[in-house]
Parts: C-alpha cells; sequence; structure tokens
C-alpha cells in the first residue's frame, strides 16, 4: 500500500462531495437572504486565543487540538483552529470594529480540525458552516438564528429536531454553578470517572455525560435558577419560535461543551446520522469579545457541521448522479477549434457540457457518452466543419437530426428549455 490517508481524515469524492456542496450552497443563501457577509479568517492561531475563548478545561482545548511550536518564533505555540467561533471574534476586534461599528453578521465556512476519537459523522477535519452576529444582545436575534435554521432544513427538505435552553449569565450562573457543585459532592458514588473530574473543572458539563444520565436525571437544572432578565429573555425567544412556527422542544440538561456560552444555547439533532446526532449547534456569548480584550459588546452565533447535516441529508435523500446536458464528440484534432467554441457557447448559455477527445473511434465516443448519461451527444467531424454542420443525437430518444453549427448552441438551449 502506498501513503494513505490519516485517521479521522476523510477524501469526499463524487456524489459525496456533491451532497456537502448542496448543503454548503443552501446555508449560503440563507445567510445571505438574512443580509450576512461573508468573513474569512486563518486556519492557524496563537493557542492563547482558544485557551482564552472555548476554555481551558473544555475537551476541545484540553484534548483535541492540533498545537505546535512555531519554528519561527521559538515562543509561540500555534494550533489548528478546533472552531471558528474565537477566530471571527478575534478578527472582529482587530479590525477595531467592536468600538467603530460593533453592530454587525458575518458568515464563514472552512475546515476545523479536533483530535477526536474517529467514528460515524466525527471526523479530526470537518467543515463548519458559522454565523456571528455581535453588537444584538435582543433575544429576537437568537430567535432569528434558529428561525434561519429552520429555513435551512425545510430548503434541504429535513426532519431535524430543535433543542433549546438557557444557561444563565453571570449573575445567576454562580448560583446554578454551585447548587451543581453541592449536589456533585453529595453524589460523587454514583457518578463516573470523568465526571469527578468534570465536577470540579466545570460541574455544568456534568448534565452533559453520557455515561450518568439516569444519575444526573436528579440534579438541579438550569431553569430552576435563571434570573429574571434571563427569564424574560428565553420567554422572548420561545415566543418567537412558536409564532414563526419552529418546532422545538426545551432541553434543561442541555450545555455546551465550549465555556463562552450565556443565554440561549441550543443543539439541532438529527435521527439519520447516528450518535454524532447534533447537526448545528450555537447559543450567545455575550462576555467573550470584552474577554478577548474588546469593547463589551454581546455575541450570538452557531455553526453547521457541514459533513454530518451532508450525512442527514444523504440517508433520507435519494441520490441523483450529476449528468451533463451535452457532450461533444470531436472526431479529429482537426475540429477542436470549432468543438471548443460550440463548447464555451453553450456554457455560457449556462448548459453543462463535456467534450471527449479525438483520440477514440465513434463507438467508442458514443459509448462513453452513454456513460455519462448526457441527453445530448454532439457530433463534430471534419465533414460537418466543411459544411458547416452538426449532428446532434438525441440520447434518450436515440434519434438524430443534422443543425448548422453556429446555430447549435441556440438549437440545443431551446430544445431543453
Ligand atoms: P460545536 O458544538 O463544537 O460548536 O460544533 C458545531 C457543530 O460542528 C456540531 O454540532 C457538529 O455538527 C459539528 N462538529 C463538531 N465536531 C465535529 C467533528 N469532530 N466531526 C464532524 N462534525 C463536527 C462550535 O463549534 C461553536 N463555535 C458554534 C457556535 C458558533 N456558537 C456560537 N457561534
Amino acid at each position: 500500500m502506498g501513503i494513505t490517508r490519516l485517521r479521522g481524515f476523510q477524501d469526499i469524492i463524487g456524489l459525496d462531495a456533491d451532497i456537502v456542496s448542496t448543503v454548503e450552497h443552501a446555508a449560503r443563501r440563507v445567510a445571505e437572504l438574512h443580509n450576512f457577509r461573508e468573513i474569512r479568517i486563518p486556519a492557524l492561531e496563537r493557542i492563547e486565543l482558544y485557551q482564552r475563548s472555548s476554555g481551558e478545561t473544555s475537551d476541545v482545548v484540553e484534548k483535541q487540538m492540533y498545537a505546535f511550536g512555531d519554528r519561527d518564533e521559538a515562543e509561540t505555540v500555534i494550533a489548528l483552529r478546533p472552531e471558528g467561533t474565537p477566530g471571527v471574534v478575534r478578527a472582529y476586534i482587530e479590525a477595531g470594529l467592536d468600538r467603530s461599528e460593533p453592530e454587525q453578521r458575518f458568515y464563514y465556512l472552512g475546515p476545523m480540525f479536533r483530535r477526536e476519537r474517529p467514528q460515524k459523522g466525527r471526523f479530526r477535519q470537518f467543515n463548519q458552516f458559522g454565523v456571528e452576529v455581535f453588537g444584538r444582545p435582543d433575544a429576537a436575534c437568537d430567535a432569528e438564528l434558529l428561525i434561519m435554521i429552520d429555513e435551512l432544513r425545510r430548503e434541504l427538505g429535513l426532519e431535524l429536531e430543535f433543542q433549546i435552553n438557557s444557561l444563565g449569565d453571570s449573575s445567576c450562573r454562580p448560583g446554578f454553578r454551585s447548587a451543581l457543585l453541592n449536589w456533585g459532592r453529595e453524589n460523587l458514588n454514583r457518578l463516573c470517572r470523568d465526571c469527578h473530574e468534570r465536577l470540579e473543572k466545570n460541574p455544568l458539563r456534568l448534565l452533559d455525560c453520557k455515561v450518568d444520565v439516569a444519575v444526573t436525571a436528579s440534579a438541579p437544572n438550569t431553569r430552576d435558577y435563571l434570573c429574571d432578565p434571563c427569564r424574560k429573555h428565553f420567554a422572548i425567544v420561545e415566543q418567537a419560535l412558536t409564532a414563526s412556527g419552529v418546532r422545538y422542544i426545551v432541553n434543561p440538561r442541555l450545555v455546551r461543551g465550549l465555556d463562552y456560552y450565556t443565554r440561549t444555547a441550543f443543539e439541532v439533532v438529527s435521527g439519520a446520522v447516528g450518535s454524532q446526532s447534533a447537526v448545528v449547534a450555537g447559543g450567545r456569548y455575550d462576555g467573550l469579545v470584552e474577554a478577548l480584550g474588546g469593547a463589551s459588546v454581546a455575541g450570538t452565533g452557531f455553526a453547521i457541521g457541514v459533513e454530518r447535516l451532508a450525512l442527514a441529508l444523504n440517508a433520507t435523500q435519494s441520490r441523483a448522479e450529476r449528468a451533463p446536458d451535452v457532450v461533444i464528440l470531436a472526431m479529429d484534432n482537426a475540429v477542436l477549434a470549432q468543438a471548443n467554441s460550440v463548447g464555451s457557447d453553450l456554457r455560457l448559455r449556462g448548459i453543462r457540457t463535456d467534450l471527449l477527445s479525438p483520440e477514440r473511434g465513434l463507438k467508442a465516443l458514443m459509448r462513453r457518452a452513454d456513460k455519462l448519461k448526457a441527453r445530448y451527444a454532439l457530433i463534430i467531424g471534419p465533414d460537418e466543419v466543411a459544411h458547416g454542420t452538426v449532428q446532434v443525437r438525441d440520447l434518450k430518444q436515440s434519434s438524430q437530426q443534422e443543425a448548422p453549427l453556429h446555430e447549435v448552441a441556440e438549437h440545443i438551449a431551446a430544445k431543453l428549455e
């Protein structure tokens, strides 16, 4: 065997790549219709960025980062981004937008890297389509994000479950945290080894434990500890979702694996992708801009796991191989100029066109055109060029007619309408 890809990394080929780009196109379209603008940020950042935002005790930072020393600057440790939010916040502050024009809405698309244990739907390199909104502390904005995801869900024709919760803010979260801490200490002997660690570092994560589900069912839940402003904020989110017909459930045990969240947090799950079922996740992070050295500006956003959403789409919808509308069979190198010119005319009209090489005989070329499942084959040989014509073969109906060479693109366009 030659050189193979790394564990947890994947090649996405052909139809699978088509499905991934269907998801990406649909997400981009929805974001642009909601007046988001694209932001492109680096894949490598200083490690401190993630330590200070995602959270030093989060699994992502503690166990899953690809981090290494930079050879040029011996002092610097850099990391491949495990998520997009910290980089977008850094870029926003670095551009001075937090002070000059704090209200911004961005979307981004790109690869993220986490050294997780690979399994179905969980990769070490995966793409996120994310959106981040700054300068909008209002609940309506959280609701808009969920409405956007619902629009995308409808556009893709998927069934997804929306789970939402409120994690409180800096005034009520400490009360909840200490209630959980007390509960955890009282129930220590019933908790798994990982939860012992979580208890000391980040007790909220107890609620996330997949092992102790039955035990933590009796743990305090966030909603009983929310302060009035947080309660009100959450009520507005719920009202807006109901009014917009977005179906959701409140999951009072939903906490997030990243530390920056305040108030609204959500996950959108698919029943079609196995145990790694969260296809979209996000929430509000009002303290993050300030924590990274910027002004006190609210933030909220989400990220779609592109490959996971593609898996959900693939599991629920029939896959159609993409076929060209037209295949041009150039019968001789001497006619390549004309064949290429017809090809360009067709493509300028938005007609998907493949051109097959003149190195093979007509029979072989026709077999290839059939295999490609093209609708029409255009046969262009020296005789056709001499007469200014082209043979148009309808591969579905197995009929053939002649058309003028300089009008053939128009002729095909009319047939395909
Ligand atoms: P996250 O929950 O860590 O949140 O990731 C968001 C989504 O990325 C997940 O729901 C999942 O679909 C996908 N994902 C995560 N890890 C993997 C993996 N190893 N393989 C495949 N897909 C994966 C964030 O990253 C936040 N930055 C989201 C956010 C944006 N919150 C506010 N703004």
